[in-house]
Order: structure tokens, then C-alpha cells, then sequence
């Protein structure tokens, strides 16, 4: 169990998750702020804490990172990461984690009732009702049972929806560039094209890549099937937005779902604007695919097992920045966590510290990155903190810490 003088800052209002969490782990030295911090307030803040946990407003850049004198790891308590200079951390010895699994089944949720709401026409009917029409046809109006659902990118949120469209009686086609295990009955595609011209309901799922830039650009969307569906909860810059609502247009594509933009509004104050607003068959939600009370909460978790496991047993597993070790915990041993300059020697240099002293080695886990290594070392010695200041004094050194 960790020290209590640990000190944690949460920006942001991370899920209140969180600081029950680190309670539990016997960290009860929390600050919780509702806002984020930038310019002199985050260099203030940052000074003295050991850990920070952020979401995507507050920028820890290469300044707050030289400001931090103590810090051990930063928490992004959200999926992106590039509101932290991560290779200026690494360099620094400072892992970086985030939660990217925390709010698939959100994501997954939406686009399931984004599907079976665009097959029954419920968007358009619902515009209408609003403005005092009634519009009671079955016309256009399908199950989904049967349907055949195109997953474009069958990773975590990808082949989690296609489980929950399984159980609906849908057809699964998916499409990866990876070669990728199909789950329950669902069918890898034999390309982009095969899944276009088949599918019902096109599904992107892809992360935002050069490659998957207008993914669903004027030829795509004409290869798929008149009147079919397409949903993105994925990235804006994957749809061009233009040629999808010329196709909306013309009836070519029968309806919409989009969470993610080109363009976005940066706060709930700007004006949201879109050339789809104009369309009664388009379901459009700002960005709130992974939104959920349960993914805060589970991210909240998420990202503290993570630090936590870090601070007690020097685990880096799933680090975004960081070469990563995972390690048994070390009952009855002195850990030992040693970064240092990815350079030629370091680890006979390190060898030579404990040979020197007589010092017995009993597990030693080493994982390099780019310019980064880190080893962990169990070792039979009770004093182990005398060994410290010879382990500093190697020139690779970047940090040495005896863990708890
Ligand atoms: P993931 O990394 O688990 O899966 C992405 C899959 O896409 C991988 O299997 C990968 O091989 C595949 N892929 C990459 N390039 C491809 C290409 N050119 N063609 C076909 N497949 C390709 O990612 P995850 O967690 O499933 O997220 C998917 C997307 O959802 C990401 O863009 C993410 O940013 C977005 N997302 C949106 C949220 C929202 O609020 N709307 C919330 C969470 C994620």
C-alpha cells in the first residue's frame, strides 16, 4: 500500500470514481477541482504533486512538465492523449495512461439504436410529428432482424457492436485492414468495396488516420446500396460530409447517423453548424458516443488501477509513451525501479551496483522504447534505499525509485 503523503491533483472533475478508488488504495492525499488549469496556476499546481490526472482541456506541454519537479505519471481520465507532450515525459521518465476501453460499449449502445431508429424511418417521422404532420406508414419502415450490418473497422468498439447486432438477428460483414478473429457468426469482407455493396448499414468505426481521411468520399458512398444506411461515431474527417449530403440529397443513401464532425463546435456555447442540419432523416449528436454517466465512471477506475499499479508494483502496462513491463507483485522483496537513457552498458553499470555490494538480484524486468529504458528489480536486501544514491550517479540515469 502506497505512502500516504502521495499527492494527487484530479482537473477536470473526473468522476468522483476516482478519488474513492485512490481511497481504497490508501491515497488519501486528493486535491479535486471542478476546472481545468493553464499558463502560471498549472506550473503552481504541478510543482509539488506526484500525480496528475487531466481530461482534454488541460495541456501539459513541455513547460508544465519541466515545472514538475515530483511527478511520477500523468492520468488522462479520457481516450486522447495528445494534450500531453508525450515524448518530452518520456524522455523525462514520466509514463503517461489513459482509459481506451472505458466507454466502447457507449459508443456501441448509440449505434445500435441509431440503427434500429434510421431502419424504421423514426427520425424523419418524429421531425414531422413536431410540426403537426402525422405520418402513419409502414413504407421504408424495416426490422432489422435479417439486415446486414457493415463494420468498418473491427476493433474494440467495432466487434463489440457487432456481438449486440448478433443478438438482434442482424448479419455481420466487417472490414479491417488487420487481419482480424470474427466473433459470433459475424464474416470478414472480402474488401471495402464487397462491405459497401452488401451492407444495409454501413458502421465506421476506424480511428483517424491519412488512410481512412474521406474513407466514405463521392465513390464509396456510390457504391453502396440505394437506399442504405451510414453511421459515424468514429471521426469526422473519415465522411465527406459534402458528398454524403448530396447523396441524402438525391435518396441515394436512405438515412444518417453522425456523433463526429469535420468541424465541431469547441464549447457548448458555439453555434453548431453542418450542411446535414437541413435533412428530417439524419440523426445528429455532438460527439456524445462514448458520453455516459457508466464511461466516466469506468474510466475513473480505469485510469486509477493503472497509476496505482504503476506507484505500487512499477507496472507500465498500456502506457501510450512508455516502454512497457508487466510484473508479478513483489511480496517479501524491495523493489527497485531504475529509467534510464536507452544507451549501451546502462545495465552492467546497474549489475555492477548490486555485484558490488553482494547484493542477490531476484527478478529483474527490463523493456527499452525509442530513447527510454526501464527495468524493475526484485532484490533480497532489507536497506535497499542505501543502494539508491550509487544508482543515481550512473550518467544514463533518468529517475531511480524504491517501491512500496
Ligand atoms: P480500435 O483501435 O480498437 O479499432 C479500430 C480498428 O480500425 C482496428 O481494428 C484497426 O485495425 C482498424 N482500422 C484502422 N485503419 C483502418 C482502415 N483504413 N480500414 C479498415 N480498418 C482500419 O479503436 P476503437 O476503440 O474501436 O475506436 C474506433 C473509433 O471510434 C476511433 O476513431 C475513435 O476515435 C472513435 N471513438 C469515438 C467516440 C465517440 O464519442 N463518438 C468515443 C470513442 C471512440
Amino acid at each position: 500500500m502506497a505512502e500516504n503523503d502521495t499527492r494527487i491533483l484530479l482537473l477536470e472533475g473526473i468522476h468522483e470514481a476516482a478519488v474513492e478508488s485512490l481511497a481504497a488504495a490508501g491515497y488519501r492525499n486528493v486535491e479535486r477541482l471542478t476546472h481545468s488549469l493553464a499558463g502560471s496556476d498549472l506550473l503552481d499546481a504541478i510543482r509539488d504533486v506526484d500525480f496528475i490526472g487531466i481530461r482534454s482541456r488541460t495541456h501539459i506541454d513541455a513547460t508544465a512538465l519541466g515545472a514538475a519537479q515530483k511527478l511520477k505519471a500523468v492520468g488522462c481520465f479520457c481516450i486522447g492523449t495528445n494534450q500531453v507532450d508525450l515524448d518530452t515525459a518520456r524522455r523525462m521518465g514520466i509514463p503517461v495512461f489513459n482509459a481506451p476501453f472505458s466507454n466502447t460499449r457507449s459508443v456501441a449502445e448509440l449505434a445500435i439504436a441509431d440503427i434500429i431508429l434510421l431502419m424504421r424511418g423514426i427520425p424523419e417521422k418524429s421531425a414531422r410529428a413536431r410540426r403537426g404532420e402525422w405520418a402513419k406508414t409502414a413504407r421504408h419502415a424495416h426490422e432489422v432482424r435479417g439486415k446486414c450490418l457493415g463494420i468498418v473497422g473491427y476493433g474494440r468498439i467495432g466487434s463489440q457492436l457487432g456481438i449486440l447486432a448478433e443478438g438482434l438477428g442482424m448479419q455481420v460483414l466487417y472490414y479491417d485492414i488487420e487481419h482480424k478473429l470474427p466473433l459470433g457468426n459475424a464474416t470478414p469482407a472480402n474488401s471495402f468495396e464487397e462491405l459497401l455493396q452488401e451492407a444495409d448499414v454501413v458502421s465506421l468505426h476506424v480511428p483517424e488516420t491519412p488512410v481512412t481521411r474521406n474513407m466514405l468520399d463521392t465513390n464509396a458512398i456510390r457504391a453502396m446500396r440505394p437506399g442504405s444506411l451510414l453511421i459515424n461515431a468514429a471521426r469526422g474527417t473519415v465522411v465527406d460530409i459534402e458528398a454524403l449530403a448530396e447523396a441524402l440529397e438525391s435518396g441515394h443513401i436512405g438515412g444518417a447517423a453522425i456523433d463526429v464532425f469535420p468541424v465541431e463546435p469547441k464549447s457548448n456555447k458555439e453555434i453548431f453548424e453542418s450542411p446535414l442540419r437541413r435533412f428530417d432523416n439524419v440523426i445528429l449528436t455532438p460527439h456524445i458516443g462514448g458520453a455516459t454517466e457508466e464511461a466516466q465512471y469506468n474510466i475513473a477506475r480505469e485510469v486509477v488501477a493503472k497509476l496505482v499499479r504503476y506507484d505500487d508494483n512499477g507496472s507500465t502496462a498500456s502506457a501510450v509513451n512508455f516502454p512497457q513491463v508487466t510484473i508479478p507483485d513483489h511480496e517479501g522483496r524491495r523493489r527497485i525501479l531504475h529509467i534510464h537513457k536507452n544507451e549501451p552498458g546502462v545495465m552492467e553499470q546497474i549489475n555492477h551496483v548490486f555485484s558490488k555490494h553482494g547484493v542477490n538480484v531476484a527478478a529483474q524486468y527490463l523493456e527499452t522504447q525509442a530513447d527510454v529504458g526501464i527495468v524493475v528489480m526484485d532484490i533480497e536486501l532489507d536497506d535497499a534505499g542505501s543502494l539508491l544514491d550509487e544508482l543515481r550517479a550512473i550518467p544514463a540515469t533518468i529517475r531511480v525509485r524504491l517501491l512500496h
